[in-house]
């Protein structure tokens, strides 16, 4: 493993089995470490939410219900939307801990399919391989700077991430992670993609601000990393546009409301912190993260109670078509 304080770049886990699919000299983005020059603030901001799942990976592991059910939907709108067949390769960014490899074989009654995850997280990626060990294709790396030659793939899926980098306060789009994946897909393929949308966590989010407006005068407290909507939840018309302006064709869009039951308000409360702790807690000083997060959960369950909480979430689906006799608008 290579890591360049220059803010260059280093590739951090290689990908055996997909030799021939790597870009010739590329370099995967490596964020700037201890005694590097500073960092930009997206960069700072792609760090926070590399940190946040590193160290909640063990907690995710067990509390994946937020998401699990939105990646099985994804997949299905996929599969019938007549533009993808189980043949070929398929790239999965922001993967996780690799979950879509073994649904997509499930789809597939057995086939072997070529799967291939990326995801920002060492631990999560760690803990999938140790999951299954048969995912071999998984590697540590940045969606806006994929290690892939052109047109690489068959098929790219990316279930509840790009709102990560919806971060307009920083300047930061999912705009260039959607021209990677554009740029790595091969023609005449598909892109599978959620994000959460406007809405997403709506109660949660509330106790959130009251507990904010309670700390942003505290020593210490970065309000350049305060944002009222720390998810980054998008609009369907947004993710539609950006995918148009590439150059992508829809093939179908869907904003759909799809609450996740959970028995009590604390089994919630752990999916929210390894989902998002390190976002939401982005502004406050490494010493008060604990206390302040304590909290916001006290304000949550004051105003709803410790009981069965459907949690709201608004998920967008897109499935778009890179097509054929088009060079895209976008250029890199
Ligand atoms: C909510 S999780 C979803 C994981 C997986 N797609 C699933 O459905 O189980 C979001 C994931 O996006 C990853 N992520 C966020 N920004 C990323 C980036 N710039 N490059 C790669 N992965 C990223 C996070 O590390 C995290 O694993």
């Amino acid at each position: 493993m290579t890591i360049d304080c220059e803010g260059r770049y280093a590739i951090l886990s290689l990908l055996e089995a997909c030799g021939n699919l790597w870009a010739p000299n590329h370099e995967v983005k490596q964020m700037a470490g201890e005694g590097c020059k500073a960092m930009d603030s997206s960069t700072e901001y792609k760090e926070i939410v590399r940190i946040s799942y590193d160290t909640q990976a063990s907690l995710y592991a067990k509390t994946l219900s937020m998401q699990s059910g939105n990646m099985m939907r994804l997949l299905g709108y996929l599969l019938t939307s007549g533009i993808s067949q189980s043949r070929g390769n398929y790239l999965d960014v922001g993967c996780g801990m690799g979950n879509l490899a073994q649904e997509i074989q499930q789809r597939f009654g057995g086939v072997s399919i070529a799967y291939c995850g990326i995801d920002l997280s060492q631990e999560l990626i760690k803990l999938g391989k140790i999951q299954n060990p048969s995912l071999h294709n998984m590697l540590v790396g940045d969606i806006e700077h994929l290690p892939f030659r052109d047109e690489s793939f068959d098929t790219v899926i990316s279930n509840s991430v790009l709102h990560w980098l919806n971060v307009p306060e920083v300047g930061q789009s999912p705009r260039r992670a959607l021209a990677e994946i554009w740029r790595v897909l091969r023609v005449d393929r598909s892109l599978a993609v959620s994000v959460a949308g406007i809405g997403t966590g709506r109660m949660f989010q509330e106790s959130y601000k009251r507990v904010m407006a309670q700390c942003r005068f505290d020593p210490g407290f970065k309000a350049a990393l305060y944002r009222e909507d720390p998810v980054g939840t998008m609009r369907l018309d947004q993710l539609i546009n950006m995918l148009l302006d590439i150059g992508f064709n829809i093939k179908l869009a869907l904003l759909e409301y799809e609450p996740v039951i959970y028995s009590h308000a604390a089994k919630y409360l752990n999916a929210v912190k390894a989902y998002g702790y390190g976002m939401f807690l982005a502004p406050v000083p490494p010493l008060n993260k604990e206390m302040v997060w304590q909290m916001i959960e006290n304000d949550f369950v004051e105003h709803i109670g410790d009981r069965e909480y459907h949690h709201d979430q608004y998920m967008i689906y897109v499935i778009a078509l890179k097509p054929k006799n088009n060079s895209g608008r976008y250029q890199p």
